[in-house]
């Protein structure tokens, strides 16, 4: 158990949702370690890398609270001092996100290895929130037989149900109020009631709307036994991103 690291790996701006996974850390292990690095090789858009939330103080004080027993911050040149290993997500990593954010899953992925790397994680913590995300990453770690254990946790949400983000700051009263379409949408029962409710939403622009087998992350059919909602799209240029389990895996 001494020996034992619980890793978060995370970009900073810190919100209760990655709180929650910093906190499961703690019950895994007496060694939590936390991570802050906004990572650009996943940035497919400047504009949202220049945006995105830096407070570095704050999130020190938010992570030791919550159970961190180390915050690492690198620069730069600590993640990639010399040529980057880039690492491939493969096909799965151009579908649905991948395919309108391009190269972000490899980008993630490449950080993701380097960070394992240096931390040596027995845990390594991920959100539900990212699913897309967390499947690759269970993926590549099963497929390479790497000594880490991917542990999940459930999506933290608003009472009013939207899911926590660092980039929903960048959101008004009133798009925040059209952003919950995502989260009605997503408590339907079908692709069809998905997409009807959130074309009702004039301010919300999609990107995708699907019901996917969370097994194999290919598009759901009726035998399907756990299905999940998936959903993305944007609210006056802020891109956001769910997830919901549906039908009878609810
Ligand atoms: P980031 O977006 O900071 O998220 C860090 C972790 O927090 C991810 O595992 C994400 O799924 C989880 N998370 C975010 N919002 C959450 C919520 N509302 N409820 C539960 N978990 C939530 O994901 C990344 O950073 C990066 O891609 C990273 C893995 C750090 C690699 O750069």
């Amino acid at each position: 158990m001494r020996d034992e690291i619980a890793f978060v790996p995370t970009m900073g701006a810190l919100h209760a949702g990655h709180l929650e996974l910093i906190k499961r850390a703690g019950e895994l292990s007496s060694q939590v370690v936390v991570s802050i690095f906004v990572n650009p090789l996943q940035f497919e858009n400047p504009d949202d890398l220049a945006k995105y939330p830096r407070n570095l103080e704050e999130d020190t004080e938010k992570a030791l609270a919550a159970g961190a027993t180390r915050v690492w911050a690198p620069l730069y040149e600590e993640v990639y001092p010399g040529e980057i290993e880039q690492i491939s997500a493969g096909l799965i990593g151009e579908l649905f996100e991948g395919r309108h954010r391009v190269g972000h899953f490899d980008g993630m992925l490449t950080v993701v290895h380097r960070l394992f790397e240096v931390v040596k994680p027995t845990y390594a913590i991920f959100g539900e929130k990212d699913f897309q995300q967390l499947f690759i990453v269970k993926k590549w770690v099963r497929e390479n037989n790497l000594p880490v254990q991917i542990i999940s946790v459930p999506t933290v949400r608003d009472a009013d149900g939207l899911a926590l983000s660092s980039r929903n700051v960048r959101l008004s009263k009133s798009e925040r109020e059209s952003a919950l379409v995502i989260n009605r949408a997503l408590s339907t029962g079908s692709r069809e009631e998905m997409l009807a409710t959130l074309e009702a939403e004039p301010y919300f622009k999609l990107d995708y709307a699907e019901v996917i087998d969370e097994e194999s992350f290919e598009i759901a059919t009726p035998q399907t036994e756990f299905k999940r909602g998936i959903v993305a799209g944007w609210i006056n240029g802020v891109r956001l991103l769910d997830n919901m389990a549906m039908g009878s895996n609810r």
